[in-house]
């Protein structure tokens, strides 16, 4: 094309342009920070999906929208600003950390207007029924960590069998007590925000990675806080939240923010693996993040701050605090595959295949003692059990009910130096067998049953502790029988 033609074509467009009817009302406007204009910033009506960037020269057009709503204008470096007009002025976020600053107490009470229960119920309410409010003081955490109520010497007791390592679990447990508190070395003592565990404030105070690698440094140091010296700042998923105090963080729904407390190697021994096992599961690979299943929205909740300034909201923009979807019972159902083939030939063969589907890990994962335990169990027409001719057997770790019955056991296996098993951590050689289902990757159990067996049943349950660390201390059977399967033999 020639140079003539080129300029008809412009003439030609601009025309068309002048020519077009004023149909769609657009919002021009631009975003300003102290320096300048500001290029790329997200500009949006406040809590709608509605959004643009702006420009080279900070400028940017929406489409005008009926209502009042605000306009707001995130970028990294800066906080969260908004206007009701199309200029939005932007400050820079300065990342200082104040050690002396006083962490805020979740707990709802109307006498200090700072609490986050206050003002975020029902988040508050979610993240009170999970485990991460109780991670500094929580039971069986205490047992562990101090011996528990029968104490003993053959009791586990990380306080009693290695003092020294008594300060190596606050950074995660309990990440938010100061450098100078004696309770870091012994958790026993822990009061104030601190002993409220994982607790809000802590985690909207992440303001990104720390350096420092994943699994070797943990908890709080491998992340970087950034608490002010005056004022408040909340660092969050939403872009639009516009007090002045906000700062939009991707970190936060990023699998590496849990990273530094979802993996560890304590003592030498590899104790926290769920990160680097997210990492080669198929969800880690397609980059599907532990935030997206754990904190799925529920799509109940509409207004994060109802009454006090919140505005109504997309629910399934909306982070689950539960940490479940659901419960832990109900995931574990959803992600286990259980098929069964029976053949009749002189004896009956059964193959069994179990397999974890859509895990972002391995199954059971998170704490070192966690177990998944398949049993099976043949009945004779009369419902007397009939002894299986061949088939995989439990070990005695899994107490004495279970103990040889036909199953697998599907855990870590730790073992000390005395050959004792099962061992807790802080006492474990370094390698401990693995036994636990790989995501998407079938266990295949073959057992062969005398054709008097009528039935099976097969039951999967999911156990926290070791049976015989349970009994020793005290605690309730809390096994969670995820699948209960009864198969008819003679169809
Ligand atoms: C273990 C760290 C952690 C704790 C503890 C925590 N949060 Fe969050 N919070 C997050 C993450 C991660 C997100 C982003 C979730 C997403 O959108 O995927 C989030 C999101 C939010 C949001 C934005 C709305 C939403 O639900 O997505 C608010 C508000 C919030 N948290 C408040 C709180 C309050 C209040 C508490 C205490 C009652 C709390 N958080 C405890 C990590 C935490
Ligand atoms: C006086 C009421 C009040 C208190 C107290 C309060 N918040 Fe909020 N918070 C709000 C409001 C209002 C919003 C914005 C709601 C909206 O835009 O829908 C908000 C938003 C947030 C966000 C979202 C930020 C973003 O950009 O994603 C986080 C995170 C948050 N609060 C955490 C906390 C934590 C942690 C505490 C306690 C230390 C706390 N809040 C205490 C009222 C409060
Ligand atoms: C500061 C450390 C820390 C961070 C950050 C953290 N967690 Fe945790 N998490 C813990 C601890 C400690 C526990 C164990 C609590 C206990 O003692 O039962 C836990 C427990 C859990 C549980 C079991 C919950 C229950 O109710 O038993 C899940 C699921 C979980 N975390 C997921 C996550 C996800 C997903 C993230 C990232 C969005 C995350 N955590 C961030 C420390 C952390
Ligand atoms: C694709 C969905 C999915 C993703 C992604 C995912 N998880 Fe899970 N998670 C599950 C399911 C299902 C279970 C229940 C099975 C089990 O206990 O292993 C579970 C269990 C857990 C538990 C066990 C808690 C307990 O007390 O037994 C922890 C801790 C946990 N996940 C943390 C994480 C972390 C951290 C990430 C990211 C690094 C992550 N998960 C990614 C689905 C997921
Ligand atoms: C790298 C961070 C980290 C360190 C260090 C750490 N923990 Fe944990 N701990 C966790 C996480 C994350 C979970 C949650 C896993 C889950 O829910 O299955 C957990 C869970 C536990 C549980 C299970 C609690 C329950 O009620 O189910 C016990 C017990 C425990 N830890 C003991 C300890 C002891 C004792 C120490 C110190 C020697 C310690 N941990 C150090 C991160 C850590």
């Amino acid at each position: 094309m020639g140079r003539t033609g080129l300029l008809l074509l412009v003439a030609a467009f601009v025309v068309s342009l002048s020519l077009l009817p004023v149909s769609s009302p657009a919002l021009h406007g631009v975003v300003l920070g102290p320096d300048g204009p500001i290029a790329d910033a997200v500009v949006r009506h406040q809590g709608t999906s509605i959004e643009t960037r702006s420009n080279l020269h900070g400028s940017f057009t929406l489409p005008l929208r009926a209502g009042n709503r605000r306009i707001t204008a995130s970028r990294d470096g800066f906080l969260i600003g908004s206007s009701r007009h199309g200029l939005l002025r932007l400050s820079f976020l300065h990342l200082d950390d104040d050690e002396a600053y006083a962490w805020v107490d979740p707990t709802p009470d109307a006498a200090d207007s700072s609490r986050c229960g206050n003002c975020h119920p029902a988040i508050h309410r979610e993240w009170d029924r999970g485990g991460h409010a109780r991670s500094a003081t929580g039971r069986h955490f205490m047992d562990l960590y101090a011996g528990g109520p029968k104490g003993g010497r053959r009791s586990w007791s990380l306080l009693h069998e290695h003092p020294d390592g008594s300060g190596v679990c606050a950074s995660c447990h309990a990440p938010s007590l100061a450098a100078d508190d004696p309770a870091l070395y012994d958790l026993r003592k822990i009061g104030g925000v601190a002993a409220h565990g994982v607790h809000c404030d802590f985690c909207h105070k992440v303001a990104g990675p720390a350096g420092g690698e994943v699994g070797f440094t943990h908890g709080r140091y491998g992340l970087r806080l950034s608490r002010p010296s005056e004022g408040q700042r909340f660092f969050g998923p939403l872009d639009d939240v516009d007090r002045g105090e906000d700062v939009h963080s991707p970190f936060m729904r990023d699998s590496r923010f849990c990273a530094s407390c979802h993996e560890g190697v304590v003592f030498g021994v590899h104790v926290y693996t769920t990160y680097s096992e997210w990492q080669l599961s198929p969800a880690g690979r397609a980059g599907q993040s532990c935030q997206s299943c754990h904190m799925k929205p529920t799509g109940q909740m509409t207004n994060i701050a109802p009454g006090k300034g919140g505005i109504k909201r997309d629910a399934t923009t909306l982070g689950n605090h539960d940490f479940w979807d659901g419960s832990r019972a109900a995931m574990l159902r959803r992600s286990l595959d259980l098929r069964v083939e029976t053949k009749r030939g002189v004896d009956i063969e059964v193959t069994i295949r179990l397999t974890a589907k859509g895990a972002g890990h391995r199954v059971p994962t998170g704490f070192i003692d966690r177990q998944l335990i398949l049993s099976v169990e043949a009945l004779d027409s009369q419902g007397r059990v009939v002894e299986a001719l061949a088939g995989p057997r439990l070990p005695p770790s899994v107490g004495h009910t279970l103990d040889g019955t036909i199953g697998r056991l599907y855990a870590r296996q730790l073992r000390d130096e005395d050959g004792r098993t099962p061992a807790p951590f802080w006492r474990s050689l370094p390698k401990p067998i693995d036994t636990r289902l790989r995501p998407e990757v079938p266990d295949v159990l073959s057992v062969r049953l005398p054709d008097t067996a009528a039935r099976i049943r097969i039951r999967v349950r999911h156990r926290r502790f070791w049976e015989e660390v349970r009994l020793e201390k005290g605690w309730e059977l809390d096994d969670q029988v995820v699948i209960d399967r009864t198969i008819d033999l003679a169809l």
